[in-house]
């Protein structure tokens, strides 16, 4: 059986594995294309708005506690708390408009293996146990993501496009999501994670196992992203970075 301590050794190796696989592989959108760093963008759209409603079946899963009170404050957020402005599908949406994408596009353009990706989170989220819930969209989401978030960013602002317009850009979605709330989160989220595995210690093996899915998910994400975004650029990269 894995233990706690199993699964933040676990959970830790992961997050720096991902931390170096996503700096190889976000590191072109600073030379990219406005086209190429367009399409990349709109994909990770469909992301963010499939992320609250597989929070809200979480919240439904899991049993009174810290968990459930922080992903219901997690999702609160990202639904903008009573604003529609300011959700965060809303934020990311006004991101796109200011790079020059159109609004047209928005719900027309999801790559079809993305499809198949986000439906399989959803189904996991609801018929999974709470444990492996939690480990796929309860932390995978907000710590996993966030690092490709924070990479996608910091590649994001050395882009020539970028820079030269960057008055222009609406940075309220970054704002939100680039910086020391990451930290917060991710301590608040390993405390309400320990609260969880103490009450039940049998399931660290499913939040593990969550959790691990995630991080393919993710990974998967990204390649699926970069293959249909970048396929020129490929060639010249080897499959194992991708
Ligand atoms: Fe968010």
């Amino acid at each position: 059986m894995i233990t706690r301590d199993d699964f933040w050794t676990i959970a830790d190796d992961a997050r720096l594995e991902t931390e170096y696989v996503a700096d190889e592989k976000l590191h072109y959108l600073q030379n990219a294309s406005l086209e190429t760093l367009q399409s990349i963008c709109l994909q990770y759209r469909y992301f963010t708005k499939d992320f609250p409603d597989n929070l809200g079946v979480l919240v439904s899963k899991l049993p009174y506690g810290k968990m459930k009170s922080l992903i219901a404050k997690i999702l609160a957020e990202e639904l903008g708390e009573g604003n529609d402005k300011h959700t965060h599908l809303r934020l990311f949406d006004d991101f796109l408009l200011s790079i020059s994408i159109s609004e047209d596009v928005f719900e027309s353009s999801i790559n079809q293996e993305n499809v198949t990706l986000l439906n399989e989170i959803k189904q996991l989220t609801l018929n999974e146990s709470p444990a492996y819930a939690i480990g796929l969209c309860g932390m995978g989401g907000e710590c996993l993501c966030q690092i490709y978030l924070a990479n996608m960013h910091k590649n994001l602002i050395k882009n020539p496009y970028i820079k030269d317009n960057k008055k222009s850009i609406d940075w309220e979605f970054w704002n939100f999501h680039v910086g020391d709330a990451d930290v917060i989160h991710r301590q608040l989220v390993r405390e309400a994670i320990n609260e969880v595995a103490d009450a039940d210690p049998s399931c660290v093996s499913d939040l593990a196992a969550g959790y691990q899915k995630a991080k393919h998910n993710w990974d998967t994400f990204w390649s699926n992203v970069y293959r249909a975004s970048v396929p020129k650029l490929q060639e010249t990269i080897s499959v194992s970075k991708i």
